[in-house]
């Protein structure tokens, strides 16, 4: 990223602040939910609501970032998700009463909602057309990054049960990005009235609507929740024995995630969105399949294939899919309604990952572990199949651009 300004990297690590708060708060929960469980006599119903109250907080965020960011403009929007991560990180670390913990990871939730959207907007809409892959995709980067820090903070606040310090430590990049943001400019937008909301339901558009609700859709049910949230479950089936060594190998997960999101930082503005998209499909398929065979034949070492197979997947992940979804967000919808249609296929991206999180552990004990990864293998290799029929190449073209080309005739 030769090209840029000090100040547009400034404006690039102050947007994904919100990325990075993204990832925390929706990994925090892994570490913390044990604690609370103790301490509030948490019954199984009230800790699956836990986990589930922050998703249900960006499903409601989701459906309105769009309204905010199309309205009242990116900034505001980012401004109004800086203020939301820290009453909701504030309200968790302070609550003496569950219900208050449950209120203030709602709010954290609809943060997540909002920022989902608006982050990758805000990105897009300021980046130079050839870089702009690799600068979308830096929010990805720190979404990984918040995911693998709260591992981290997990990990070192595990011993001494310091829950709450779990849930305080978001407040620093709440209000870091708070007060940066007044430093950052307002980036032209058009403010969506009636007649360009009628632009939605052109036939070019509905069918760009399907391809971001379609790629949305296939980020969360090829799976990666289920091992981002339930890895040391996932291990421990594997063979592993101790707590702690699945724990272990699950931060080894989060490290892999960051490093290969980097890869794809990378690539996305050579190789182009489809390609990665293609191959980082298949090779998650081919991971699970792996991974899903070793089960069934009962390998030996089958803790260390579980191991290389779920890492593979992830790193597979991590430079298709995971990044390119917020990106192609970003990048097809026409200006007059882009923050409308952002949340149209994003509240689709929350509905399935709602759904998945809450499900994974019946499928899981359903299906078997090989089932569930055979499951999932499947629905990678349909997804390539969706991105080779449907999705457009967007490299390197400008979004003014690429909104001709895509919205002609319709
Ligand atoms: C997805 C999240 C996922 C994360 C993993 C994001 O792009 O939307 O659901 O947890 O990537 O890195």
């Amino acid at each position: 990223m030769k090209k840029l300004s000090l100040f547009q990297y400034f404006t690039i690590g102050v947007v994904s602040l919100g990325g990075f708060l993204f990832g925390y708060n929706l990994a925090v929960i892994a570490g913390a939910l044990h604690f609370l469980a103790a301490k509030f006599h948490l019954s199984a119903l009230h800790q699956g609501m836990l986990v589930a109250t922050p998703l249900f907080g960006a499903l409601l965020g989701s459906s309105f970032a769009g309204y905010i960011a199309d309205k009242f403009g990116r900034r505001r929007a980012l401004f109004l998700t800086s203020l939301l991560f820290f009453l909701g990180a504030l309200i968790t670390t302070v609550a003496p009463a569950f219900w208050l913990i449950m209120l203030g990871r709602l709010v954290a939730g609809l943060a997540v909602g909002i920022v989902s959207l608006t982050a990758p907007l805000y990105l897009a809409e300021m980046a130079p057309p050839d870089l702009r892959g690799g600068i979308v995709s830096v929010n990805q980067l720190a979404i990984t990054v918040g995911i693998f820090v709260a591992y981290l903070v997990n990990l070192i606040c595990c011993e001494s049960e310091a829950w709450r310090l779990m849930f305080a430590f978001a407040l620093l990049p709440a209000i870091l990005q708070f007060i940066s943001l007044f430093f950052l400019p307002e980036i032209q937008f058009s403010k969506a009235k009636g007649s360009s909301l009628r632009t939605l339901f052109t036939p070019s558009v509905m069918k760009l609507l399907l391809i971001g609700i379609g790629l949305c859709i296939f980020q969360q049910i090829t799976g990666i929740n289920g091992v981002v949230f339930f890895a040391p479950t996932i291990f421990a089936k594997a063979g592993f024995t101790s707590h702690s060594t699945a724990v272990f190998a699950t931060v080894g997960i989060g490290v892999v995630n960051v490093l290969a999101t980097v890869i794809a930082l990378k690539l996305l503005d050579r190789a182009g969105r489809r390609l990665l998209l293609l191959v980082g499909l298949i090779g998650m398929a081919v991971s699970l399949l792996l991974v899903a065979l070793a089960f069934s034949f009962n390998a030996m070492r089958l803790d260390l294939i579980a191991v290389i197979g779920l890492m593979s997947y992830v790193a597979f992940f991590a430079m298709s899919i995971g990044p390119i979804t917020w990106l192609i967000l970003a990048e097809i919808y026409p200006l007059s309604i882009r923050g409308r249609a952002m949340s149209i296929a994003t509240f689709s991206n929350w509905l399935f990952c709602f759904l998945l999180s809450f499900s994974f552990l019946h499928i899981f004990e359903g299906l078997g572990t090989e089932g569930t990864f055979f499951l999932f293998a499947s629905t990678s290799i349909v997804g390539a199949i969706f991105v080779f029929r449907y999705v457009p190449e967007t490299k390197g073209r400008s979004l003014e651009e690429i909104e001709k080309q895509l919205t002609k005739g319709g």
